[in-house]
């Protein structure tokens, strides 16, 4: 029976072990080595996910150097990944669920905590910019399938076929196979999550995918789910993600990275601890890949994932850098 002295044993063994693990986390933290890369801070900057992060950053450059905004920065950037034929995890060229239909997500946050993001949208080249019209135009975060679909053609976008040759061959091959296995990507492709500070210190975020090859038709990941795959505080930082979205969601990654930099944390231990929380909680989380990616409001930046491989493009005045993240694993 719990008496009231067990129960005192127990809160302090619980708090205890509480501070015993943060200390244990932090002194790991400490320990581990510098950021490989990126040890200064500063703004405008912009940094994004994986290797075509590097192309997207210059585009996002481009807005930040001529003095624009953080929001114009985030967007313009992505539109070129999500352009991108060649690339098998964001827009035209995606790789389609398992009925071979091309599914987009995508969300965008600007510095005073508007929001807006489209869920299982078809058919459109730029999901980014259709998450920009509903925060700007609509009294709502979120639009998902026909209804996003709508109400992106009512706002002059084109119905396009996003499926490249490439990717239903790559389809086709995978139905042969006849068994359900999305790819997870350990590799270097994935998501692209940007963050971007202007000139005036204001922070802006966006994410977009065509989400997990040969998905379940109707699979939604993190990436629009605001708090999963993206979070911006414009008094902290911003954090994105990358990997499998169904660890990120169960543990709302982004945001966790924001609030543990809200305590102090630097954005690459903010990154380490929203790691741990996956292995500690998701017993399935060494056989799966997801990688943190944040700026905290002096632009300082960091990442760390479950595996090694994931990197990230960073971009300052004289720099445009693939930098690896540490990695649990
Ligand atoms: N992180 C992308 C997805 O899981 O859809």
């Amino acid at each position: 029976m719990l008496n009231r002295r067990n129960f005192i044993s127990l809160s302090f063994l619980t708090a205890f072990s509480t501070i015993l693990k943060s200390s244990f986390s932090g002194a790991l933290l400490k320990a581990d080595e510098k950021p490989p890369g990126d040890t200064e801070h500063g703004f405008p900057m912009v940094i994004s996910t994986w290797k075509h992060g590097i192309a997207a950053n210059e585009a996002a450059w481009q807005v930040l150097v001529q003095g624009g905004q953080s929001l114009d920065a985030v967007e313009q950037g992505v539109r070129v990944t999500e352009a991108d034929p060649d690339n098998s995890s964001v827009g035209v060229g995606g790789f389609p669920d398992r009925d071979g239909d091309v599914t987009l997500d995508a969300c965008i946050m600007d510095p005073k905590g508007k929001a807006g993001s489209v869920t299982f949208l078809q058919h459109i080249v730029h999901p980014v910019s259709v998450a920009r019209l509903v925060m700007e135009k609509t009294p709502h975060v979120m639009l998902s399938g026909e209804g996003a679909l709508e109400f992106a053609l009512q706002n002059g976008f084109r119905k396009e076929d996003l499926l490249t040759d490439k990717a239903r061959k790559a389809w086709e091959e995978w139905k042969e196979k006849s068994h359900y296995k999305p790819v997870i990507n350990v590799e270097n492709h994935d998501t692209i999550g940007m963050l971007a500070i202007d000139k005036n210190g204001d922070i802006s975020g966006a994410c977009t995918t065509s989400g997990l090859a040969f998905k379940m038709h109707g699979r939604v990941g993190d990436s629009p789910i605001i708090g999963a795959g993206l979070f911006v505080d414009n008094e902290v930082g911003g954090a994105v993600a990358t990997g499998l979205g169904e660890l990120v969601m169960k543990t709302l990654g982004s945001f966790l990275v924001v609030e543990f930099m809200r305590s102090g944390y630097s954005p690459r231990e903010a990154c380490r601890l929203a790691v741990d929380r996956i292995a500690d909680k998701l017993p399935e989380y060494d056989r799966n890949q997801v990688g943190y990616l944040a700026v905290n409001k002096a632009g300082e930046t960091g990442a760390f994932a479950i595996h090694k491989g994931f990197n990230y493009a960073l971009k300052r005045e004289d720099v445009n850098a693939l930098l690896d993240s540490g990695a649990l694993l």
